[in-house]
């Protein structure tokens, strides 16, 4: 979810027709400020963080002229990357000292913060964790059914931690070949595993310089390679399916078939400028159909998937 790739990827798409999903821009920072990761609460208000900016923002999509406002301003860092959230309104985020030109968190800078928002007034911040051996923490993941735990994947070093937000203890859960970036043999930068995310005990993950989208069984090491293409973060549906947020500009939906395989599609094309991460509104049915999208352009987009792909 980090950073422009910029490496070409010649995506083979099936010859049948590529449905695309109405997208609506709903917001624009003005200065082009860089988004970097959302998520969405119970109320369906975003929570967006920037890798520019110490603050975690929040924006009303429903609103006429939706805003970016403050919610909390976090200290020791210059910039966030992933956030989940692992209780119903409490989040983990990820705080560091970025330095963008070498892709990479000062040593020692990577906090995992707790922000608690049920209060609905002054969200309650907690120091969960320190990775001090991080040096690029990026995407986030719960694990479901452990609501004490959460993933952090390291770009840099190419494994993903297991972070206690109770305990603050971290462990280094997976660092094999395919969490790993090439290394300086590939396309800059050197940045592997980006987006993670959980389900039915199955880890999904993007790696940004092998370029591929894979699974593996928690606590397993038997990769399994889904597809292929520029993808940062993504989100799962309730479906099973995995809406990838694609460089320079797409979205892709991989489907899961009967046989195991999966069926992938560009379901938004060029539309985005440089899509970092996406999850789906939550309250009411028509919010639930809508897919957020951030972008390292400073845009909000809402994709209307109520139609389907074809
Ligand atoms: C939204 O912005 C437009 C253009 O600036 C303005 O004309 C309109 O009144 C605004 N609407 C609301 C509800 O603030
Ligand atoms: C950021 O990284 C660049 C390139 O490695 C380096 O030249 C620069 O000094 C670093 N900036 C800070 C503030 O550490
Ligand atoms: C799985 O099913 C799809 C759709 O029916 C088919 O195109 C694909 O070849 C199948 N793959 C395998 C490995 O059986």
């Amino acid at each position: 979810m980090m950073w422009l790739v910029n490496f070409l990827v010649l995506l083979t798409l099936s010859a049948c027709g590529i449905a695309t999903l109405p997208t609506q821009l709903i917001f624009q920072t003005p200065t082009g400020q860089s988004l970097e990761n959302i998520a969405v609460r119970p109320s369906s208000k975003l929570l967006i963080t920037s890798t520019v900016s110490p603050t975690l923002f929040t924006l009303d999509p429903t609103a006429a002229n939706a805003t970016l406002d403050e919610v909390f301003t976090f200290p020791d860092a210059n910039g966030l990357t992933g956030i989940a959230e692992y209780r119903p309104d409490v989040y983990a985020i990820v705080a560091a000292e970025l330095n963008v030109t070498a892709i990479m968190a000062a040593p020692g800078s990577v906090v995992i913060w707790s922000l608690d928002l049920t209060s609905g007034g002054t969200p309650a911040a907690r120091r969960a964790a320190r990775i001090p051996q991080s040096k690029l923490a990026n995407g986030l993941s719960t694990v479901p059914g452990d609501p004490d735990l959460v993933l952090a994947a390291d770009s840099v070093l190419g494994a993903a931690f297991e972070v206690n937000v109770r305990t603050g203890a971290v462990r280094v859960l997976i660092q094999e070949a395919a969490t790993a970036p090439i290394g300086p043999s590939g396309p800059p930068p050197a940045l592997g595993i980006n987006g993670l995310h959980v389900r039915a005990g199955v880890l999904y993950f993007t790696n940004s310089q092998r370029a591929t989208f894979s699974r593996v069984p928690l606590g397993g090491s038997t990769v399994e390679v889904l597809g292929s293409g520029a993808f940062d973060d993504f989100t799962l549906d309730t479906e099973g399916r995995a809406w990838v947020t694609t460089n320079p500009g797409a979205l892709t939906l991989f489907t899961p078939l009967k046989n195991g395989t999966f069926e992938e599609e560009v379901v938004v094309n060029t539309v985005l400028n440089g899509p970092s991460s996406a999850a789906f509104g939550r309250d009411g049915a028509r919010e639930t159909k809508i897919l957020y999208v951030t972008t390292r352009s400073g845009q909000v987009v809402a994709v209307d998937t109520s139609g389907g792909p074809a």
